[in-house]
């Protein structure tokens, strides 16, 4: 009996589980015909009726329900290719308050449906959803603020529709959202920071929308895979990115900056196209060997450098296209050779070659100096004329700071008399007034300008964007000189007849000339004996906001050469004395002091290359770091924000920077003491350590690792306080490293004891016409 009302029960519920479970099925299958009608009867559903199962429907490429458990949770309906909007009767908001009656869907795709309106907030009903595909479609108007919402969307996909309006900060509120693809839109301004919140990012493709400006920090997106930015107006600035990509499309935007160095950290970057750009700057080598690297395209930019036919190349470089740009040099062979299938193109260069069209090398020089001009559609002669005109504005500020240094000094000097004339406007208008009198005000700093005075170099002045022309003869092939890491330098003849050479510095960021003005009112100041020193400037700037392009900083021309010249061409007679040598590292190390304790310039990775010889065998240091590159700016703009006070890891960073200086000057020494160049770190180590023994050794050790060259002149003791500050200087632990006071005072001694052999010499000799003597 039991038994049989136990059964009877369990009757009963089962019965009316399959009744609920009915009416949600006929509940969802009312609401697909009804999709199917506000739809249109498209042809994909012709085979929706009454009698269908849909939870059990035999899913195809452009239909598919899935249900779990009775309950829908996916629907896609794909419509054919180019589909038409849906007639005038259709309701955007009818249809999704139809679909919102499937609450359970997770994954909802709607694509090529001729869907036509805004997208209704009520979308975020679907509060289970995790992805949505709506593309090609002819929606308009903005995402809705309600898609923040659906705190479980993981995928968004709107490509192809009408949508216009700005992103929207509140994607912020979507931590899931992994893929967001907007592409083909008219979608506009610029990105908003939040973006760099949403960390699980890995696909972001805002690709033909009308964006614009810089973007924000994307190196935040860890996850980031696939960027596609194409045919917007980003730019100018290169993003920054996290390394992870995988593919990276920035072709047809506004990016004018140099292609950054972090680029050969992207190991798994498979995808590269920034083609259609205004890029600037050298073509980093490391592009062709990035591990996973198989498309490249670079054209159409005005990537300048050259290339080397030494490079190597990844094996999986299937397609390259470096075609219009300013590259000079000789195409990688590995890219040549031909039994891989590769496209490789690079015509509209300057490449040495007789294959694909090349331009000849000074077109490209000519090009390279030109790219500053960003003439928008507009004809080259009318441009340079504006250039011209606004070099002279930009003349004009840089002679107000100039004026302003004067009347600083002018002031100081009424002061100390007592005098105290009424302030000018002329000093309000000078951003770096605070800065110039805090310079002035240091009495050392007046101290070296006046030993200055009487080396002849005549005063800092703003030159003309003419007279920049034409002391290089229109830049000219013959007077290029090299390109450094801080931009092309030029030989030049002043009208005055003086020598000069000149830096040209692209800007990579845009800026005002006021940005430069403290940099201008530094670097006219970094005049010392042992600097190669700074005559003047000029601004270019470019026609469409007046923002710097280019600032041309002319310097003085050391004409004899650089210090490795001097101590490894053993046969050509240019071997500098032992005595000589010292009194070059004395000067290099009298450079640093300055730069370090008056200018507070430091990190300026001197080689001996950057050492030149003037026509008096001085030492002159060129190519130090320069107040003006794109860290220093970064740098000098974060301490102004934070209140410009130097707090205890402000001056643990000075520290580490001098001690850096004091490493290379380090590795200079030992270049002098054993007449050599060196590359590597590790013959640096080798060297350091049989250096370390021998002086603890005895002098036939000593004397056999320094140049044979000087091995006959130099005198023991001066030998071995070389090796013992070189060693010093070279230690590991940078806190051990002496000062620069200190490596100063032992070169001197080295000098005198060196000096003071060769007095002894003179005296015991008596003749100064020995050939020994003139060796001192
Ligand atoms: C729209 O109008 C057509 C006739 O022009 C009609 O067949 C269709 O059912 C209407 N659709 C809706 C959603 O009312
Ligand atoms: C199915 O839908 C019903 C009604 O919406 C709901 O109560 C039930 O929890 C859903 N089942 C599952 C497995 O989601
Ligand atoms: C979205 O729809 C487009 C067009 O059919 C398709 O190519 C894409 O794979 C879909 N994406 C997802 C995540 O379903
Ligand atoms: C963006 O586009 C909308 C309409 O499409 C327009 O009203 C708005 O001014 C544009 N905004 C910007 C910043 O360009
Ligand atoms: C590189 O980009 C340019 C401009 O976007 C395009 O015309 C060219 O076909 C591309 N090269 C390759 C190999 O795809
Ligand atoms: C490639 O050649 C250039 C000059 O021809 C040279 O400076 C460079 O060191 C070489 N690089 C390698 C990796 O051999």
């Amino acid at each position: 009996m039991a038994q049989v009302v136990h059964n009877s029960v369990l009757l009963v519920i089962v019965i009316l589980l399959v009744r609920i479970g009915l009416s949600q099925q006929s509940s969802q299958t009312r609401t697909l015909l009804r999709i199917q009608q506000l739809l249109n009867f498209p042809a994909v559903l012709s085979n929706w009726n009454n009698n269908i199962d849909f939870c059990n429907l035999e899913p195809d490429s452009s239909v598919t329900v899935v249900c779990y458990e009775g309950n829908m949770t996916q629907l896609h309906i794909i419509g054919k290719k180019g589909a038409v909007l849906l007639p005038r009767n259709f309701s955007m908001n009818a249809f999704v308050n139809t679909l919102v009656k499937l609450p359970d869907l997770k994954v909802l795709t709607l694509v090529s449906l001729g869907l036509w309106g805004s997208i209704p907030g009520r979308i975020a009903h679907l509060s289970s959803l995790e992805i949505l595909n709506m593309s090609s479609n002819f929606l308009y108007g903005g995402i809705p603020q309600e898609i923040s919402l659906l705190s479980g969307l993981r995928t968004l996909i709107l490509d192809g529709n009408m949508l216009a309006g700005q992103l929207p900060e509140w994607f912020r509120a979507l931590p899931l959202l992994t893929v967001l693809s907007l592409k083909h839109n008219v979608l506009n301004g610029s990105l908003p920071n939040s973006l760099s919140e949403l960390e699980n990012l890995r696909v972001l493709s805002l690709s033909h929308n009308h964006f614009y400006g810089e973007l924000p920090d994307l190196s935040t997106l860890t996850n980031l895979q696939v960027l596609e930015l194409e045919d917007n107006g980003f730019g100018p600035q290169f993003p920054q990115l996290g390394n992870k990509l995988v593919t990276l499309k920035l072709s047809r935007n506004k990016f004018r900056s140099s292609i950054p160095a972090e680029v050969n950290s992207f190991y798994q970057l498979q995808y590269l196209d920034v083609s259609l750009n205004s890029l600037v700057g050298p073509l980093p080598p490391v592009l062709f060997s990035l591990q996973s690297l198989s498309f490249l395209n670079i054209s159409r930019n005005k990537l300048t450098g050259m290339v080397f036919d030494n490079i190597s190349c990844n094996d999986e470089l299937k397609f390259v296209d470096l075609s219009s740009n300013l590259l000079t040099g000789s195409l990688p062979k590995c890219l040549l050779a031909d039994n891989k299938n590769r496209v490789v193109l690079y015509a509209r260069n300057c490449l040495v070659t007789e294959e694909q069209q090349q331009h000849p090398v000074s077109f490209c020089r000519n090009e390279a100096l030109a790219v500053g001009i960003v003439a928008e559609g507009k004809k080259k002669d009318r441009s340079r004329k504006a250039v011209l005109a606004l070099s002279i504005v930009g003349g004009v500020v840089g002679v107000i700071v100039l004026l302003g240094i004067g009347f600083f000094v002018v002031r100081r000097k009424n002061e100390k008399n007592s005098t105290k004339k009424p302030r000018t406007t002329l000093i309000i208008e000078n951003p770096s007034a605070e800065y110039t009198s805090k310079l002035f005000s240091d009495a050392r700093y007046i101290s070296q300008t006046m030993k200055f005075a009487p080396l002849g170099i005549s005063t800092y002045r703003v030159l003309s964007y003419e007279e920049i022309e034409e002391a290089t003869n229109n830049f000219d092939s013959s007077a290029f000189m090299g390109e450094g890491s801080q931009g092309q330098i030029y030989r030049g003849q002043l009208k005055d007849g003086s020598f000069v050479a000149i830096r040209c510095l692209k800007m990579k960021r845009r800026y005002s000339t006021q940005n430069f003005t403290h940099h201008i009112d530094l670097i006219s100041k970094l005049r010392h004996r042992h600097l190669v020193s700074a005559l003047g400037h000029c601004f270019e700037l470019y026609l469409d906001d007046s923002s710097v392009s280019r600032i041309f900083l002319v310097f003085e021309y050391v004409p004899n050469g650089t210090l490795k010249s001097w101590i490894s061409e053993r046969h050509s007679r240019r071997s500098l004395t032992w005595t000589q040598r010292i009194a070059a590292a004395v000067g290099i190390a009298k450079g640093l002091q300055f730069l370090h304790t008056v200018a507070g310039v430091y990190s300026n990775k001197i080689k001996i290359t950057d050492v030149l010889l003037d026509q008096n065998l001085v030492a002159k240091i060129s190519s130090y770091n320069l107040p003006l590159m794109a860290e220093s700016m970064a740098e000098v703009s974060r301490g102004k924000s934070s209140g410009g006070s130097k707090d205890h890891s402000d001056n643990e960073r000075i520290n580490q920077e001098a001690q850096a200086d004091i490493y290379d000057f380090g590795v200079i020494l030992l270049e002098i003491i054993r007449g050599r160049a060196f590359k590597s770190k590790g013959e640096i180590n080798v060297l350091r350590e049989k250096i370390q023994e021998a002086i603890s050794s005895d002098i036939v050790a000593r004397k056999s690792i320094v140049d044979p060259g000087v091995q006959n002149e130099c005198i023991d003791q001066s030998l071995k306080t070389m090796m013992e500050v070189c060693v010093r200087c070279l230690l590991k632990d940078p806190i051990t490293r002496p000062s620069i006071e200190d490596v100063l005072w032992n070169l001197q001694f080295a000098a005198q004891v060196q000096d003071a052999w060769c007095g002894e010499y003179r005296s015991s000799e008596g003749s100064p016409v020995s050939p020994k003597l003139s060796i001192c």
